[in-house]
C-alpha cells in the first residue's frame, strides 16, 4: 500500500472508530433505568429502617415474628426486585449473618473496603460482569443505626432464634455509624437495551 493511502486508511477506521463509540457507551449505561435502581434501593432501605425502628423501646426480647418483621422482608423485596426488572439485588457484608450474603466478587470486596474507607461515600456505580453477562453494578452502603443493635449488638447479647438460626453468624459486635454492608444491584446490558428500547 502506498503511505498516502495508508494515511487515508488509517484516518477512515479512527473515523468509524469514532463514530461507533457514542452508540455503545449509550447501550450499555441507560441512566433512566440507574435512576430507578437508585430508587428502589432507597425505598429499601427506609423499608428496613421503618422496621426496625418499630423495635426501639420494646423491652421484650426480638423473636422469629419480630425477626420477620426486619431484615427478612428486604432479602424478600430484593428478590422480588430482581424478578420484576431483570436485575440481580443483593445484600453483601463482609460480617455477615446469612452466608448468601457473603462477598460474591473480588470487586464487591473492594467495593465493601472504600465503603469502609470513606464514611462519606453513600454509593457508586461501575462497570462489571457476572456469570459472564456485562452490565453495571450500582453499590450503595449500609449504616449501623441504634435500632439495628438489638440483633446486631454485642454476640452474647443477640436474641436467641438468631444464635439457633444462624450457627456460623457474623454480623454481630456493631456499634451505631459503622458499615453494615451494602447493597448491589447489577443490571445486566442486554436487559438495558431492551428497555431503552421501549421507551419513547
Ligand atoms: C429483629 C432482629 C434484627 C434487627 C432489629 C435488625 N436485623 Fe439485620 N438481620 C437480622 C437477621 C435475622 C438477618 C439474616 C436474614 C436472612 O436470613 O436473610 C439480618 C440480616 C441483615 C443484613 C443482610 C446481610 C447479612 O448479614 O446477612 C443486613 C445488611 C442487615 N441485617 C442490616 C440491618 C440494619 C441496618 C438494621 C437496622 C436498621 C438491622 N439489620 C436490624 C436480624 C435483625
Amino acid at each position: 500500500m502506498r503511505p498516502i493511502y495508508r494515511i487515508a486508511f488509517c484516518i477512515g477506521m479512527a473515523i468509524i472508530v469514532m463514530l461507533l463509540q457514542p452508540t455503545a457507551t449509550w447501550a450499555a449505561v441507560n441512566p433512566a433505568e440507574l435512576a430507578k435502581a437508585v430508587q428502589e434501593i432507597e425505598q429499601l432501605d427506609m423499608l428496613r429502617s421503618g422496621l426496625a425502628s418499630t423495635l426501639e423501646g420494646q423491652t421484650a426480647e426480638p423473636t422469629m415474628k419480630t425477626m420477620k418483621e426486619v431484615c427478612r422482608p428486604v432479602g424478600m423485596k430484593a428478590m422480588e426486585l430482581s424478578k420484576e426488572n431483570g436485575w440481580q439485588v443483593k445484600q453483601i457484608a463482609t460480617k455477615y449473618r446469612n452466608p448468601a450474603h457473603a462477598p460474591d466478587t473480588l470487586h464487591s470486596r473492594i467495593a465493601l473496603a472504600q465503603f469502609e474507607q470513606k464514611p462519606e461515600l453513600m454509593g457508586f456505580w461501575e462497570k462489571a460482569t457476572i456469570d459472564g453477562q456485562a452490565g453495571d453494578r450500582y453499590y450503595r452502603r449500609i449504616n449501623v443505626e441504634a435500632s439495628c443493635l438489638a440483633c446486631h449488638g454485642q454476640q452474647n447479647r443477640r436474641p436467641q432464634f438468631v444464635k439457633e438460626g444462624y450457627p456460623q453468624d457474623l454480623a454481630y459486635d456493631f456499634n451505631v455509624g459503622d458499615l453494615r454492608g451494602m447493597y448491589a444491584v447489577f443490571i445486566p446490558e442486554v436487559q438495558q437495551s431492551i428497555q431503552a428500547a421501549l421507551q419513547p
